[in-house]
């Protein structure tokens, strides 16, 4: 089966840990581009918060999704504003055709747990995904989030990830 990373990271949190997932998964991982870059600043912060609140739209550049139906692929993205980053949801309202098994990875600042911007995540998507994977930024930033990944791998390789 072949596997597919995508991510949107503005800061590097989701990109650490979808680089790390990619080798081990000996697949590739592709960023989303948006005009975003560069370190957040309080203003900035609260612009692209009202952007993700409001449905804001924005140009993204996108790697294709090379997978085929049976395949799996993997999605990651980040909280902006307790709701899916908007580059992300920019990238689904594209309507990219996903395979079978979509698993999604989310990035916050809290620590908890963000049922709720995961379950946006899976409206979005369309299908209900085959795993998640939830990172603080204090685990990203401090590369301590290795069990998560552990544990996150071993629900992708039950679902025929190999
Ligand atoms: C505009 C903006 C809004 C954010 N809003 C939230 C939030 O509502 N809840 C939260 O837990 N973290 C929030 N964060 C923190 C990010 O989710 C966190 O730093 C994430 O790891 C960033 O991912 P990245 O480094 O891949 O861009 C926000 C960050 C930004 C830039």
């Amino acid at each position: 089966m072949a596997k597919q990373i995508i991510y949107y990271s503005m800061t590097g949190n989701t990109k650490r840990v979808c680089q790390q997932l990619a080798a081990q998964l000996d697949c590739s991982a592709e960023g989303i581009l948006a005009p975003f870059e560069g370190k957040p600043g309080l203003l900035k912060i609260l612009k692209l918060g009202y952007f993700a609140l409001t449905r804001r739209k924005t140009r993204i550049t996108a790697p294709s999704v090379r997978t085929a139906a049976n395949d799996m692929l993997i999605l990651g993205a980040q909280v902006w504003a307790g709701t899916l980053s908007t580059p992300m949801r920019e990238f689904l309202a594209t309507g990219p055709v996903l395979p079978d098994r979509v698993a999604l990875v989310l990035t916050s600042g809290d620590p908890k747990y963000p049922a709720q911007a995961f379950d946006e995540f899976a409206r979005l998507v369309g299908q209900r995904p085959v795993a998640c994977l939830h990172v603080s930024e204090a685990e990203a930033k401090s590369d301590s989030f290795g069990s998560k990944l552990d544990e996150f791998r071993a629900a992708l390789l039950q679902q025929g990830a190999a």
